[in-house]
């Protein structure tokens, strides 16, 4: 099975997930995509859905599903999304698609974040894919020079603005031994919105494409 084909059987199974009358939160990202295309044939039973991006919110509307503000909206049942990379304790690296700081929001809200990837994405501790990290274009400078401190390579992601208006800073060789640390180091630099490391927030579930099937993976204690 190719990758595609292992993140569309993981889409497919996070249907089981979803709260038929509740509101839903959806990610961003090829993962994402192939989940809202399984959407489709629920979309009676969805009263709206919260959107982690602009792109997400467009496809969302395409295929008749109600599209909230997150500020009318009380709570979110399940948050399903994809991920860059994910270990044992279901804590993440996310932002490859830029859309981090609206995801973190997002899975800040939801009562359960269901994470849907391929096997590739399995590892066992964080910090190969580069950390994508969301800033302020005036404070992009500074921050990168607070990142080296920090140990990391910051590479500017050029060409790249947020949904929000913003900078991506991609960071390489970070030592991500404690992610909770990583994660919280970084969002005290002045001039960061938010990096993409969801260890204060990680998945409940992790449903994993394989060649052997899916395969689900539930948050211990
Ligand atoms: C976007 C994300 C995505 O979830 C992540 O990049 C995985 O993407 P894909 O499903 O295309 O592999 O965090 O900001």
């Amino acid at each position: 099975m190719d990758q595609n084909a292992l993140k569309k059987a993981v889409a497919e199974a996070a249907i089981a997930h979803v709260e038929r009358g509740e509101i839903l939160g959806v990610g961003t990202g090829s993962t994402a995509n192939y989940f809202i295309d399984a959407l489709e044939r629920i979309r009676h039973d969805i009263p709206g859905a919260v959107a982690s991006s602009k792109a997400t919110a467009e496809r969302l509307e395409r295929i008749g599903i109600e599209v909230l503000d997150l500020n009318m909206v009380d709570y979110i049942s399940v948050y399903v999304d994809g991920a860059d990379e994910i270990n044992p304790a279901l804590e993440m690296i996310k932002g490859g698609g830029g859309a981090l700081t609206r995801e973190k929001v997002v899975a800040a809200v939801a009562k359960k974040f269901v994470c849907i990837c391929d096997a590739s994405k399995q590892v066992d501790r964080l910090g190969r894919f580069p950390l994508p990290v969301e800033v302020i274009p005036m404070a992009r400078s500074y921050v990168a020079r607070e990142l080296v401190k920090l140990g990391g390579s910051p590479s500017y992601r050029d060409g790249v603005v947020t949904d929000n208006g913003n900078v991506i800073i991609d960071v390489w060789n970070l030592n991500i031994a404690v992610p909770r640390q990583m994660e919280e180091r970084i969002n005290n630099i002045t001039g960061v919105v938010t990096n993409g490391l969801f260890a204060l927030r990680p998945a409940d579930v992790l449903l994993v494409g394989t060649a052997e099937g899916v395969k689900t993976v539930q948050a211990k204690g």
